[in-house]
């Protein structure tokens, strides 16, 4: 099984046309004649020539680097997924009104109302699992982060704590914490949870000096590994793709659904075999709060033996923007806000009144079985890409000028990690709902917005430390309603082992960071 998984991961970059390829210029051999005519009449015969526009121009390794890019992309496979993306087929229209349902009781557990010997008994299982070596991490850190405006990746950015920590420095501390938790619990040393961290062409340098600067936040070198997505060309709104310079067309990260591709072309999932994973969680790099290993959410996903389950919190109000988890012709799904009518969206649910029909939403945290993502090469290809409209810098091809757009001028082609679970049949998906303020504050926009901001992912790691202090029967005073104390997840992973604080008072803002301090 592990030659034919190395056998479909060599095909399957090529397969898919992805291109995630950085090599430096001046180490490019120059293409001969022969070579440049072939390619250019490809690009000429997809209607594409206008890549070529400044050829003659070009410096020979400034013709090597283009060649080069251009070999790795199929012009052909870009006109098609942007006609699929601009014109998706009537089935995956809005035409036929799909029939929308919540996920079925038996697809569906909640952290607010199951009984507390299931929560233990997944939590043991979960644990057992991380002991055994058959957990793995996967984290999504390959956006581009354009809101919050930082030029350095997500994962990097400090949000302002005591700690100063930034989310990677929480994420790994978070997976040394369950690594030690399991190895307490099972008697055994050296646990190991390896962490896949999947970057871009934007993010991966950024990203690895990060981690190498920072000794790996404690883990060992060897269990933390890159890997990158794919890339797509832009293309502006006539369809043609763009220019960002002379010598380079413009390219942007395939979306976070480019993991699965990368996950098997990067040959990820070979070394999940190599190592005996069985179960992965996978989620996003701004998350200040996830849950990364979480042994309860893994307990229960290996009990349903389902091939995907998900994470959910509550939907707010009905006019809150999040995705729903849901049933969609009877397949699992996720529908984004827009997608839904009012009617659809106040819905209540006919169980609890007090509560909305839809509400399981979306936080992007995902348990997958190897076995799916073993079976990644079978259904990949249907993943569909979907257009995001962007400002997107670019070289006017007949001008020859720089032009930086003030408006939206192309399009970024991108797939959704989410797209795969109407694939599955509704017993192979599940789903856990869980506690928002425990579990889910994102990071997407820029310090001061009062949304989803640092700040906001400050207050609400401050919060769940005191909370957790005040369950384990500390005291917290602060003069100001936003500061709360800071846990270390060093100290403490889901508010466990804070008995040490018992009857202590502690003037917050704070950060607990040693037992007994
Ligand atoms: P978002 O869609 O919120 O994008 O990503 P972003 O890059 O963080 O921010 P904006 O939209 O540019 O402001 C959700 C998650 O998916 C990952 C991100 O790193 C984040 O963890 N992602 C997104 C990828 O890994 N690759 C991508 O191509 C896009």
């Amino acid at each position: 099984m592990a030659a034919a998984i190395k056998d479909m991961a060599s095909g399957m970059m090529e397969k898919l046309h992805l291109t995630s390829k950085h090599t430096e210029e001046a180490a490019l051999p120059e293409p001969s004649a022969d070579e440049v005519k072939e390619l250019r009449e490809a690009y000429t015969k997809a209607g594409q020539e206008q890549v070529f526009a400044f050829w003659d121009i070009l410096e020979k390794t400034e013709q090597a680097a283009l060649y080069q890019q251009l070999s790795g992309i199929d012009p052909e496979y870009v006109n098609s997924i942007t006609d699929r993306a601009l014109n998706p087929p009537k089935a995956e229209s809005e035409d036929a009104t799909p029939k929308l349902e919540p996920l079925p009781d038996t697809a569906l557990s909640s952290i607010y109302d199951s009984a507390s010997g299931d929560l233990s008994k997944w939590y043991d299982a979960g644990l057992q699992y991380v002991a055994n070596g058959e957990v793995g991490v996967v984290l999504m850190a390959g956006g581009q982060g354009t809101r919050l405006g930082s030029s350095a990746p997500k994962g990097c950015f400090n949000i302002g704590l005591p700690s100063e920590k930034s989310l990677f420095q929480l994420q790994a501390e978070r997976i040394w914490k369950i690594q030690k938790l399991a190895e307490h619990k099972h008697n055994k040393e050296n646990v190991v949870v390896p962490w896949y961290i999947m970057t871009s062409g934007p993010t991966r340098k950024p990203t690895e000096e990060f981690f190498e600067k920072h000794a790996y936040f404690g883990l060992e070198k060897e269990n933390v590994v890159f890997f990158e997505q794919g890339t797509l060309p832009c293309i502006s709104n006539d369809g043609k793709i763009l220019l960002e310079t002379k010598s380079r067309v413009a390219v942007a990260p395939d979306g976070n659904g480019g993991i699965y591709p990368a996950l098997i072309g990067t040959g990820i999932v070979a070394n999940m075999k190599k190592r005996g994973i069985k179960h992965i969680h996978a989620y996003c790099v701004d998350n200040c709060l996830v849950r990364v290993a979480d042994p309860t959410f893994i307990g229960f996903a290996a009990s349903k033996e389902v091939d995907i389950a998900t994470k959910v919190v509550r939907k707010r109000n009905a006019k809150e923007s999040v995705g729903l988890i849901l049933q969609k012709n009877g397949k699992p799904d996720v529908v984004e806000y827009s997608e839904i009518d009012t009617e659809t969206a106040e819905a209540k649910d006919a169980k609890d009144s007090s509560l909305l029909k839809f509400r399981a939403a979306n936080i992007v945290n995902h348990y997958y079985s190897y076995g799916f993502l073993e079976s990644i090469p079978e259904w990949a290809h249907k993943l569909p890409h979907h257009i995001a409209r962007k400002k997107i810098p670019y070289v006017d091809t007949e001008k020859g000028e720089t032009i930086k757009p003030e408006k939206p001028n192309g399009i970024k082609l991108e797939q959704f990690v989410f797209d795969c679970f109407p694939f599955l049949s509704m017993d192979k998906f599940a789903c856990m709902e869980v506690k928002r303020e425990d579990e889910f504050s994102p990071l997407k926009n820029a310090r001061g917005t009062g949304e989803d901001d640092p700040d906001t992912s400050k207050r609400d790691i401050s919060a769940q430390g005191t909370r957790w202090i005040q369950a384990a029967g500390g005291v917290v005073e602060s003069e100001n309603a936003d500061a709360g104390v800071e846990v270390s997840p060093k100290i403490s992973y889901g508010g466990e082992g804070l008995e040490f604080l018992h009857g202590r008072t502690l003037k917050a803002p704070a950060v607990i960071e040693v037992e007994k301090q």
